[in-house]
């Protein structure tokens, strides 16, 4: 990460945020990882590559991250899979760091209030790779709310900015967001086609290829609800994968390489909301000249129509 961070500031004098994921409480029982191993044996077979450790995963390093990030501060941080505690967000304040939490509902962004972070990123259940939320509920989990109903109800919680982010893909629904009440807007998959993207080339075609029609939140690649296109590997471990972060993630660690490698975007996971077939091939700038075109014409088309 201090990596990156050097780097990117050789590159651009801009603001620029680093993302950290919140560790997780330890699993008490862990069967149904065993279980699910069992369960996978036959994709080991298949793609000829074992089964990765699924205590290997750690905690990404979160303790050590959030030490470098206190004594060489960036100019914001963000936070997903939980809310770190005052103490922690009161440090990044002093040191002069905008914090952003990242809540899925209006409890988690008064929760994400109270501790003191600068604003929150209100992610609606369209968006594409893993949900935000602050506990992983391993019953249920593959649900949540509509990203418009999600910001009003955030903004009438807490009086902190709202970033929006969920199945955002033209410009006029950046202005629809920030009608309802958000400040900003949050994109992922609408820039997952970019040449500047990192994701795999099956991954950019699959978006727009009409073999997939769908998205679902799984739990079969990490072990706790993301959405990505239905394929192969979703519909078949999807109903029975079990809520065990990272364990999960680890296990299928190398079998995700593997499918890549063979050119098997069925074994792939293909992280992408529900906007994923709006997704447009551009160069990263012109894509956000684009939708702030699109969203200046769609603030006129609105002002310029009688409300009565
Ligand atoms: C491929 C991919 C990777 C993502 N990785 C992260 C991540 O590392 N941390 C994070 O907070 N959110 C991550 N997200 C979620 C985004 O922050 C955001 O909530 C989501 O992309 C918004 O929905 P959209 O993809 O429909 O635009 C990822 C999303 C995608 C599609």
């Amino acid at each position: 990460m201090y990596q990156e961070i050097k780097q990117l500031r050789a590159l651009t004098g801009q603001p620029f945020g680093v993302n950290l994921f919140m560790p997780h409480p330890p699993l008490a029982d862990l069967s149904a990882v065993e279980v699910y191993r069992h369960q996978l044996a036959g994709e080991a077979a298949w793609y000829e590559t074992p089964l990765g450790d699924p205590d290997a995963g750690g905690d990404d390093g979160y303790e050590a991250k959030v030490a470098i990030l206190l004594e060489d501060p960036v100019p914001v941080v963000s936070f997903t899979f939980g809310c770190p505690g005052r103490e922690v967000l009161d440090a990044f304040a002093a040191a002069g760091t905008f914090t952003v939490v990242t809540v899925t509902s209006a409890q988690e962004a008064r929760d994400a209030q109270w501790a003191g972070a600068h604003a929150v990123c209100a992610q609606g259940v369209e968006a594409g790779g893993h949900r935000s939320t602050h506990r992983d509920d391993p019953q249920g989990g593959l649900t949540g709310t509509g990203l418009l109903t999600l910001v009003a109800e955030v903004r009438e919680s807490v009086q902190l900015p709202v970033v929006a982010a969920g199945g955002l893909m033209r410009g006029s629904q950046i202005a629809a967001v920030l009608a309802a009440g958000a400040q900003a807007a949050q994109l992922g998959t609408a820039f997952l086609a970019c040449p500047e993207s990192g994701a795999h080339r099956l991954h950019k075609q699959a978006l727009t290829n009409p073999l997939f029609v769908t998205t679902a939140l799984t739990r079969a690649f990490s072990g706790r609800p993301a959405r990505g296109l239905v394929n192969r590997f979703v519909r078949e471990h999807g109903p029975y994968a079990p809520a065990a972060y990272p364990q999960v993630h680890q296990l299928t660690g190398g079998l995700r390489k593997a499918a890549a490698r063979a050119g098997d975007a069925q074994g792939m996971a293909l992280w992408a909301g529900q906007g994923h077939r709006m997704a447009r091939e551009l160069p990263a700038g012109e894509l956000v000249e684009l939708l702030v075109a699109e969203m200046d014409a769609a603030c006129a088309a609105v002002s310029g129509r009688s409300t009565r």
